[in-house]
Formats: structure tokens, sequence, C-alpha cells
């Protein structure tokens, strides 16, 4: 295949599909994940939450009320937070019915009824579909869930995917991942993230020397990103990941910052720019 004068030739760098190919299908349901591995995705972007009964769930929001018709189904119990929900209450919940209202274009009948997937059932459908898509796993509100990081490296030991290659943890909370250091395997990645107002007003090097004892890479708000901090990250030799890099103008111009991958909500962009002449 020709490769166009525009396109750029580039290195392949990862391919992180946030909430699944959350662009084209209902973030964070089975659709948007097959959406993901048909795109090529290298690794599903997982937002997890704990239920009531203490299952770990794929949601990106503490509550219930943007994507799915909570307010319609238990009207009196606003503001409908994840923790105050069993998953049998949640699996009756429809997840896919907002994005159709919200993105006409991308609207499809199939959405309408998509439940919220337990960790396990993402597990069992990445595994199905392609077990070589890894998962990209993010402790959300870890205060508010405490025993969540030994939940999950029980839940990923017994199928299999505690190994190098098979997941990644990031999370915004240090804590969380200085816990996970503790409880996994070296080799596992594990991620800071970070948003502008955590960086503001720090010494870069401080940030990094300070990320560098448990991370191996960092995953900033894509306005973080420069020359000088693909430095500080590189010479320690840690990762970038910039989130969420949703264009492919965004894209072409954090390629030539030098990141190392990117999360997305349109995988097949960065796919394409991926593709060697
Ligand atoms: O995990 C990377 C990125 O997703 C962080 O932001 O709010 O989309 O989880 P958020
Ligand atoms: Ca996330």
């Amino acid at each position: 295949k020709q490769q166009s004068m525009l396109q750029p030739i580039v290195d392949q760098v990862d391919v992180i599909a946030h909430r699944g190919a959350s662009g084209y299908a209902p973030e964070h349901t089975l659709a948007a994940y097959e959406k993901a591995i048909q795109m090529k995705a290298d690794y599903i972007e997982l937002d997890l939450h704990m239920t009531k009964d203490g299952q770990l769930i794929a949601i990106h929001d503490s509550t219930l009320a943007r994507t799915t018709n909570a307010e319609e189904v238990y009207p009196d119990r606003a503001p409908w937070r994840v923790k105050d929900f069993t998953l049998a209450e949640i699996k009756k919940l429809d997840a896919g019915s907002w994005f159709n209202k919200a993105y006409p274009e991308y609207a499809k009948k199939q959405y309408v009824g998509e439940k919220i997937p337990t960790l396990q059932e993402v597990i069992d459908f990445v595994k199905k579909k392609d077990p070589k898509v890894a998962l990209y796993i993010e402790t959300k509100d870890p205060d508010v869930y405490p025993g969540m990081e030994e939940k999950l490296v029980e839940i990923l030991k017994k199928n299999g995917y505690l190994k190098k290659g098979k997941v990644i943890f990031q999370s915004f909370s240090e804590a969380s991942l200085r816990k996970l250091q503790h409880l996994v395997p070296e080799d596992i990645p594990l991620i800071q993230l970070y948003s502008p107002d955590m960086i503001q007003g720090k010494n870069l090097d401080d940030v990094f020397n300070r990320a560098a004892e448990y991370a191996e890479g960092v995953g900033p708000d894509k306005s973080l990103v420069t020359p000088a901090f693909i430095q500080e990250a590189h010479e320690r030799h840690m990762v970038v990941h910039p989130y969420t890099v949703n264009t492919q103008d965004e894209m072409v111009e954090q390629l030539s910052l030098g990141v190392d991958g990117m999360f997305t909500n349109y995988p097949d962009q960065l796919v394409e720019l991926n593709k060697k002449p």
C-alpha cells in the first residue's frame, strides 16, 4: 500500500483504546471493547469501581447517572453512587441508550440494553475475541473502595492475567500504585497518571524522581507533554502515554514530541498512523 505524502512514517506506538473504542460505541460496554479489538488496538483501557457487594465493574464515573438510565429505574436513589448499588441492581440498567442520544451519527440499535460489565466479564470477552489484546486497568477512587487492589490482583491471577504483556496498571493515586507495587510481580508496569493540577508549580525533576520509585511510566494529560517532559521520562527509561488524543492532527503532534503510546477514543486513527509503508 502506498504511503500518503501527508502521513508521517512513524515508529509503532502503543494504541490504547480509551474506555474501549468509546468514540464509536458506548464507553465501557462489550460493544466498545469489541470495536477496539476489531480496530487492532494493543490495549483496552478500563476504569474500575466497586459495587456495594464488592464486585469490580467497568465504569468511568463514580455514579451511574451519566452513562446509564439509573435515574429512571431508581428515581429515589440520587446521586446513584456505584458503591450504593449491588451488582444485581446495576445489571438492570441500560448502559447503551445514552450514547445513541448523545452521538446520533454513531447510534446503533444493538447498543440499546448494553450492560455494565464486571472485570471478570471483560476478561472472558477479550480472551475469547483476541487474547493478544492486553488490559490497561485504572483503579478509580481507591480511597472509597478499601481492598480494591487486592481483589483486582486476585481476579487477574485467577485468570492468568497477572503476567507481563497481559496487563498494565494505572492510577492518579500514588498510594494505590504503591500498594500494587507490593502485590504484583516486578515486571508488570505501573503508570502514574497526571492531571495538569497535579504538576502545576512543581519541579519536573522532583515529580519524576518520585514517580520513578514505583512506576515504569506516566500517563499525563496531553497538554502536559513537552520536550522537557519527555526528556525527564526517557532519561529514566519511563514511558509516556498521554490521554486522551482523539484526532490525527493531535496524534501527529504527540508523536513528534516522542510519546510511546496514547489513550484514544478512536483507536483506528492511531492504528492508521502506525502503519508502515
Ligand atoms: O486513564 C487515562 C485517562 O483515562 C485518565 O482520565 O478521567 O478518562 O479516566 P479519565
Ligand atoms: Ca481512565
